[in-house]
């Protein structure tokens, strides 16, 4: 195979951040994905309608000219978010998802959720009008091994919680471990969970490799092979409770290589050359599409993407270093070489403006 085309894709978990690195992270998403889920966890976290109408806003003005490209926006929980904000907010096509992150689980996550009881009521509401959560899913007790915060989240919190919202939308992002594979597959079919590409391809080995690699770190971390195996599977299952979010993340080279490193893996100008070469891999390029571009907007209730995007086997090497907002960061697999190349006039125009 020296070609792949697949309906446009979208990217249903992104870090776009702010400022002046809206510029350089929108093109690398948007020179490939046509819809991206905005994460609301800036220094200031997106918790009001205003606040995300506002973020779209910069969004959209920072959007490449030429690719149309759609910002989905997220509320970002916490122990005080009022239902009727949440409501307010999906009813106005602000908010497409509320995003759970458990207080203290990573990067700006200060002001999340100390305890899933305390937003019962903005969980009840939520279900009635079908707006999707978003999880985190890891519990944060000092007690539990890192590698094992995502299983215990299932545990602990995760199953109870769907059985107690039987109607919720829930995506269970970024998963890490063979545990959520199986949970997924065991839930009701409204609970879906969303695999990285960095997450397909390391494992924690890669962040010892002859010392300590600060940009295979991210949260949750990759966990043993065992795991990397069963999300590769679970990816090219073909089943429409696994489809493509990209957890792309950037953080300035500073920031990363420093005595207290931030978790965050940017892979937005490599993420779906990765996924199409894992799908390669296993055998599955037939089923990239549906993976990539059919059951995200499935899930969402939203229509698939009409145009269509082209990637052709043509080796390249990934940039050591890409500049956002006049910051130097090191994306995903810097310095190594890839095979698939996107190729179409949406992937070329974006690919000029792109970092
Ligand atoms: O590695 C991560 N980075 N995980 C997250 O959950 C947040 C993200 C970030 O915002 O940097
Ligand atoms: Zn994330």
């Amino acid at each position: 195979m020296t070609m792949v085309s697949i309906r446009t894709p979208d990217d249903w978990h992104v870090h776009l951040r702010d400022g002046a690195q809206l510029t350089q992270t929108v093109a690398a998403t948007a020179r490939c994905f046509a819809r991206a889920i905005v994460m609301p966890n800036l220094v200031q976290p997106v918790c009001t309608v205003e606040a995300a109408r506002q973020y779209r806003n910069r969004i959209r003005s920072a959007s490449p000219s030429g690719a149309p490209f759609q910002p989905l926006m997220t509320c970002y929980l916490t122990d005080d978010t009022d239902p009727g904000e949440v409501a307010a907010g999906y009813a106005a096509g602000v908010f497409t998802a509320c995003k759970l992150y458990p207080a203290h689980a990573t990067t700006h996550a200060d002001s999340g959720v100390t305890n899933v009881r305390r937003i019962q009521p903005v969980l009840a509401t939520m279900e009635k009008i079908g707006m999707p959560l978003l999880i985190h899913g890891e519990v944060t007790d000092a007690d539990v091994d890192v590698f094992d915060r995502e299983a215990i989240f299932i545990e602990r919190v995760l199953t109870r919680m769907v059985q107690d919202f039987p109607g919720l939308k829930v995506v269970f992002e970024h998963i890490t471990t063979a545990e959520a594979v199986d949970f997924i597959r065991e839930c009701r079919a409204q609970i879906v969970a969303t695999i990285t590409p960095h997450h397909l391809v390391i494992n924690r080995n890669a962040m010892f490799q002859r010392g300590m690699r600060p940009h295979a770190y991210c949260l949750p971390v990759a966990k043993r092979e065992r795991h990397r195996v069963a999300l590769r599977k679970a990816a090219t299952s073909g089943l429409p409770r696994f489809f493509l979010g990209t957890d792309s993340a950037p953080h300035p080279r500073a920031m990363k290589e420093s005595a207290c490193g931030c978790a965050g893996i940017f892979n937005a100008p490599v993420a779906l050359e990765v996924y199409t070469q894992v799908f390669e891999e296993e055998g599955a390029l037939d089923r990239l599409e549906a993976f990539a571009s059919e059951y995200g907007p499935r899930f969402y209730g939203m229509p698939p993407n009409r145009d269509r995007i082209t990637l052709k086997r043509n080796p390249w090497q990934v940039p050591d270093v890409i500049e956002i907002g006049r910051q130097a960061v090191v994306p995903f697999l810097a310095g190594e070489t890839l095979v698939w190349r996107l190729d179409t006039n949406r992937g070329r125009r974006l690919q000029e403006l792109a970092p």
